[in-house]
C-alpha cells in the first residue's frame, strides 16, 4: 500500500527540525482570552495584535455585539439548512440589503465564506470555452475557483498592466473573458493598478471582478476598496468581499449590477449546497457594515497608523514590501525561514504578535512577517510596537 501521506514528508521533516531548535510553533498559537481587538492573552502573556485582519476594530464595538445577542435570543444558533431551502432568514436577506446600501449596487449574494464566494462566483459565470486572465500572484480561492470550474486559466506578471493586455490579445474576440484582480495583495500588502487594469480589460471585451477583502471598510471615501479609490468602480461588474476581515466576523460577498445576477443563486454550487450563515452571524456583519459607512474618522486614523509604522520600521532598518505604506498591510520580508520563524519567537516574547508568512502562500519564495494595523491600535501602541521590532530585530540580528 502507498501511504497517501508520504507527500508530506518533506513538510513534515521541515516543521520537526523548526520546533526541535526550541521554537513556539508559530503555527498553533492559542489566545487564552482576547481583551479587545488589539489585545490578547498568549501564554499568560499581555500581547498586542498586529497579525489579525481586524482593520476597522468591529469585533468589540457595543452595537454589533449586542446585534449578535438580540439574533441568538430571537432565531437560535443555526438555520440548519442550505439559503434554497429553510437557510433564508430576515437577517440573511437584511445584510444584503445592507451591502446593497454599503456598494451602492443592485445585488448582494452571501457565502458562508469569502472562500466560497470566490469558489462559487469564478467556477459558475466562467465556464467550458471561457477564459480567465488572472494576477499570478492570486489568493487561494481564486485559484481553486479556477480548478473547480471549466475555463481556461491565464496567467499574468504581478500587477504588470502590459502584461495583461498582451494575454487579452492574444485571445478570441468573441471568447468569453473574465480579468479576476483584487484590490490589495494581502502577502506585501501592494495595492493594484486598477485604472488601468479595468480599461485595459474593458477595451478588450473582458469581464472584471475584483477581490476587495482587504480594502473594505478602509480604503476608498465609503471604504468600498481600491476601485472606489481609483474611481472605477462603475466599470467593475463583480466585487468579492468578506465578512472576516474589516466587518468582523465571518461570511462572504459578491456584490454586483449585472442585471442577471440573481440567477446565480440557483446555479451557484458553493451557495447552494452548503449551509447559510447563522442569525447572530449576519446581525452582527448588518450592524458593523452600517457602522462601516459612517466610519470616515477611523479610516484616517487607520492611515496615520500604517503611515506611521512603516516609517519607524524603515527607520529601524527593515527591509519592507511596498517603498510606501499603500494599505492596513505592512510586510517585513526575512532573509530565509529559520530567521523569520526566530524573529516572530522573540516578538512573541516581546508581547506582539505578527503574521508569519512563507511559501507557497507567499509570492517569490518569500519568508515574511505581517503586520497588519487596526483603527483601533492607539498611537502609543505603534510606539510600543515599534519598540519591540527594534529590540527583537537587535536580538536576533536582523538589524544592527
Ligand atoms: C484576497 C482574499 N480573498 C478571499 C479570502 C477568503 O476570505 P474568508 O476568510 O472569508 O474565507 C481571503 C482570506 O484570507 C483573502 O485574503
Amino acid at each position: 500500500m502507498t501511504d497517501l501521506f508520504s507527500k508530506f514528508d518533506p513538510l513534515i521533516e521541515q516543521r520537526e527540525q523548526l520546533l526541535q531548535s526550541g521554537l513556539t510553533d508559530p503555527f498553533n498559537l492559542v489566545m487564552e482570552k482576547v481583551e479587545s481587538p488589539t489585545v490578547a492573552i498568549c501564554n499568560g502573556k499581555r500581547t498586542i495584535l498586529l497579525g489579525t485582519y481586524n482593520y476597522m476594530g468591529m469585533t468589540f464595538d457595543p452595537d454589533v455585539v449586542a446585534a449578535g445577542k438580540k439574533a441568538l435570543d430571537e432565531f437560535g444558533s443555526g438555520t440548519t439548512g442550505s439559503r434554497v431551502l429553510n437557510g433564508t432568514y430576515v437577517g440573511h436577506r437584511a445584510v444584503e440589503q445592507t451591502l446593497r446600501d454599503f456598494y451602492a449596487m443592485d445585488h448582494a449574494m452571501v457565502f458562508s465564506t469569502g472562500y466560497q464566494a470566490n469558489l462559487g462566483i469564478i467556477s459558475t459565470i466562467a465556464g467550458k470555452g471561457d477564459y480567465i486572465i488572472l494576477d499570478i500572484d492570486s489568493h487561494a480561492s481564486i485559484y481553486d475557483g479556477c480548478k473547480m470550474g471549466d475555463a481556461e486559466v491565464v496567467a499574468f506578471r504581478h500587477n504588470d498592466v502590459e502584461a495583461l493586455e498582451k494575454r487579452l490579445k492574444r485571445l478570441a474576440p468573441e471568447a468569453g473573458k473574465l480579468v479576476v484582480l483584487e484590490g490589495v495583495y494581502s502577502m506585501l500588502g501592494d495595492v493594484a493598478p486598477l485604472t488601468e487594469m479595468v480599461s485595459v480589460s474593458k477595451a478588450n471585451g473582458a469581464m472584471v471582478l475584483v477581490d476587495e477583502a482587504h480594502s473594505m471598510g478602509f480604503i476608498g471615501d465609503h471604504g468600498r476598496g481600491v476601485a472606489e479609490a481609483q474611481g472605477v468602480i462603475d466599470d467593475v461588474d463583480f466585487i468579492i468581499g468578506t465578512f472576516s476581515k474589516s466587518v468582523g466576523t465571518v461570511g462572504g460577498f459578491c456584490v454586483s449590477n449585472h442585471p442577471k445576477f440573481e440567477i446565480l443563486r440557483l446555479v451557484c454550487r458553493p451557495y447552494v449546497f452548503t449551509a447559510s450563515l447563522p442569525p447572530s452571524v449576519v446581525a452582527t456583519a448588518a450592524a458593523s457594515i452600517r457602522k462601516l459607512m459612517d466610519s470616515a474618522d477611523k479610516r484616517v486614523h487607520l492611515w496615520e497608523n500604517s503611515k506611521r509604522l512603516h516609517a519607524g520600521l524603515k527607520q529601524l532598518g527593515f527591509r519592507l514590501g511596498t517603498e510606501e505604506p499603500q494599505s492596513a498591510i505592512i510586510a517585513v520580508i526575512m532573509p530565509d525561514l529559520e530567521t523569520g520563524a526566530a524573529m516572530w519567537e522573540a516578538l512573541l516574547q516581546e508581547g506582539l504578535y505578527v503574521n508569519l508568512a512563507r511559501p507557497p502562500a507567499t509570492p517569490a519564495g518569500m519568508t515574511l512577517l505581517r503586520c497588519s494595523l487596526c483603527a483601533e491600535h492607539s498611537t502609543d501602541q505603534v510606539g510600543e510596537i515599534l519598540g519591540m521590532f527594534a529590540a527583537a530585530g537587535r536580538a536576533t540580528g536582523c538589524i544592527s
